[in-house]
């Protein structure tokens, strides 16, 4: 019986860090099986998230990209730092740097981001955090939600792997809306999406990703 092959998962923060506290709680509760994180990379040094990684001892690293001559010198960093951890899944967690080609490459679809919206809409440039949903309420939609895709070199633009719809009230504030959002859609289909990953359930097929 061969042992199966623990799948060993990098993450990108750069706030609080609840994405990864329930990616981190679905391994420890078996949610999410032959899957650990071994590394945990900030661009922010003051990250709670950080904080998070270090209390379940996980290595916790801030890597500035204001410290690098170039962007793709930051790219190069990271795709280092990755692979001597042997990383085979890298998981953007409420990160706010649009990663470059570099990584892309070094891990074709291997790099997955929770984006707090129904892709396509409400994505792309200037759209992250709090901006999103008050985008949607401005736009007086009555239903968004939460997408987990994987990550090519466009910004939100990678193959769909999961999405779930959360209703807009009426009365909701921006802060109400993420908040419902990411207790009822994010929490609940990133730590699914690598599951399925793990188990190597997922094959991308040009723009689609089927459950196989
Ligand atoms: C969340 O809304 C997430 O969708 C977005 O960043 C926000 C903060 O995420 N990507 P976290 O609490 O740092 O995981």
């Amino acid at each position: 019986m061969s042992r199966e092959k623990i799948l060993r998962i990098g993450a990108l923060v750069s706030g609080g860090g609840t994405n990864l506290q329930k990616i981190i709680d679905a391994i420890d509760e078996g949610q999410i099986s032959h899957a650990e994180v071994v590394t945990v990379v900030s661009n922010k040094p003051e990250a709670y998230a950080l904080e998070r990684a270090e209390l379940r001892g996980i290595e916790a690293i801030c890597l500035q990209p204001k410290l690098f001559e170039e962007r793709s010198a930051y790219d190069e960093a990271l795709v280092k730092h990755f692979k001597e951890r042997q990383v085979d899944l890298i998981v953007m967690a409420g990160f706010l740097v649009v990663v470059g080609q570099g990584l892309v490459e070094a891990f074709p679809n291997q790099i997955m981001n929770i984006h707090p919206s129904l892709i396509p809409a409400f994505c792309g440039d200037g759209y992250y955090g709090i901006r999103v949903h008050q985008a949607v309420l401005q736009h007086g939609v009555k239903v968004t939600g939460a997408t987990v895709h994987f990550v090519d070199v466009g910004t939100d633009t990678g193959p769909i792997i999961l999405q779930k719809a959360v209703e807009v009230r009426d009365d909701d504030t921006a802060e109400v809306l993420q908040q419902r959002v990411m207790e009822e859609a994010e929490w609940e289909i990133y730590p699914r999406a690598i599951g399925l990953f793990a188990q190597g359930k997922l094959r991308v097929e040009g723009r689609n990703v089927r459950r196989i």
